[in-house]
């Protein structure tokens, strides 16, 4: 989950890394107000979760709070890159010298963590390290031991910062780093990392990615979650508990395990092409237990996009026998009474597959037709869809 920079300021405090204050404002009013507490020179800055707000007329200065008023009242609204704002934070301004760039990071490819550093900052990174590779330093941090001081300084040093600032850099260094371990982030990036007229090191803009797998063990992150704009239907499956990811799809898929899933959209994409070129409307797991509650939140939720025109139950038996499943099906379909509207393609192989099929069959509802295997309800789902 991505953060606002409001929020990822707000963590930066938290650790010790040092920001100016900030207040966040929903209306230009709030944003004047804001602007007379903090008092002197502003910056409103549109908080919305893409990179480039600068550029995109997204962060303004402001000399006054009737600027600041005049400022947020043309930036609330503002389309940035197809993120419309509707929040500002107003800023202290600061008295920028120099900008650089700092970022730490979860480097899945090395199973290691990695920070990324320059004494030039201020620019779109990407640009940085296709044009002048050699001003961005990539330090490898051992998750063992992390960035403590010393560490800190080999980063700065290898970012070719002047030895007398290297001992200014290093301890917020740290501090960025402890941001990163103790929030559970896999991204924590300041750009640009400034110094300001009188020395003082400040972190001016904020980006932080907090893994979701460690919710377990930071209840207080839920409060960062942007409700607003979540796609609803992964809203509403979040609340079921249940594995789902939103597509651009006709055909509706559910199965059982991560692996079939994937392969199941894979084979409905494949199928999809001789029907009108229709695709998968989602992902979604339901996981070893497939009982028939689960089964109805999981149909609720697919029958729940519009987009959906029909849906491929993918379920391979295994300690939930194929019987069990068909029963969850059957009974699913009675919870979900007139709301079922959509023809289901139901494949089910695997443990105690024959009776399985015996109960879906006797039950005979009118949206369910039975494939025979994985290639047959992919291309039966698909042909419905494209009906
Ligand atoms: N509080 C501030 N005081 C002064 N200048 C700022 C402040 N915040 C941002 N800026 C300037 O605006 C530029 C863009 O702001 P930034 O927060 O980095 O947004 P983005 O990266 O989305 O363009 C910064 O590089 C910096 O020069
Ligand atoms: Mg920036």
């Amino acid at each position: 989950m991505d953060l606002f920079e409001y929020q990822a300021r707000d963590l930066f405090e938290k650790h010790g890394v040092p920001v100016l204050p900030g207040i966040i404002a929903d209306t230009p009013a709030e944003a004047r107000a804001a602007a007379e507490s903090i008092g002197g020179v502003t910056v409103i800055k549109a908080q919305v979760k893409i990179g480039g707000r600068g550029k995109a007329g997204g962060v303004k200065v402001a000399k006054t709070a009737d600027e600041a008023e005049q400022h947020a009242q043309s930036i609330l609204g503002l389309d940035i890159k197809g993120h419309v704002v509707k929040r500002v934070m107003v800023a202290a301004g600061a008295d920028i010298a120099e900008e650089y760039y700092f970022s730490v990071l979860l480097d899945r490819a090395n199973r290691n963590y990695l920070a990324l550093c320059s004494f030039e900052g201020g620019v779109e990174i990407e640009q940085l390290a296709e044009e002048r590779p050699d001003a961005l330093a990539r330090v490898a941090v051992d998750p063992g031991r992390g960035i403590d001081l010393e560490v800190a300084r080999e980063i700065a040093t290898a970012a070719k910062f002047p030895a007398d600032l290297v001992d200014t850099v290093a301890p917020v260094f740290v501090s960025l780093y402890d941001v990163f371990v103790k929030e559970d982030a896999t991204l924590v990036e300041v750009n640009p990392l400034v110094k300001t007229g009188s020395g003082a090191i400040v972190a001016l803009d904020g980006k932080v990615s907090i893994d979701e797998n460690a919710e377990f063990r930071q209840p207080h992150h839920a409060e960062l979650a942007d409700s607003d704009s979540a796609d609803p239907l992964e809203a509403k499956a979040k609340q079921y508990d249940l594995n789902y990811v939103k597509l651009d799809g006709e055909v509706g898929v559910i199965g059982n395990g991560a692996g079939l899933v994937m392969s199941t959209l894979d084979v409905v994409a494949y199928a999809g092409e001789a029907h009108g070129n229709v695709k998968p409307a989602n992902f979604l797991d339901i996981g070893g237990g497939a009982s028939a509650e689960v089964m109805a939140a999981g149909l609720d939720v697919i029958l729940g996009d519009p987009q959906v025109k029909s849906v491929f139950v993918n379920v391979f038996g295994g300690i939930t026998a194929c019987d069990a499943v068909a029963n969850g099906i059957v009974k699913a379909l009675e919870i979900l009474g007139d709301s079922a509207t959509k023809p289901l393609v139901v494949r089910l192989d695997g443990n105690n597959v024959d009776e399985g099929r015996r109960i879906l069959a006797a039950a005979n509802h009118p949206l369910v037709t039975l494939a025979t295997s994985m290639d047959d309800g992919a291309d039966k789902a698909a042909a419905l869809a494209a009906k």
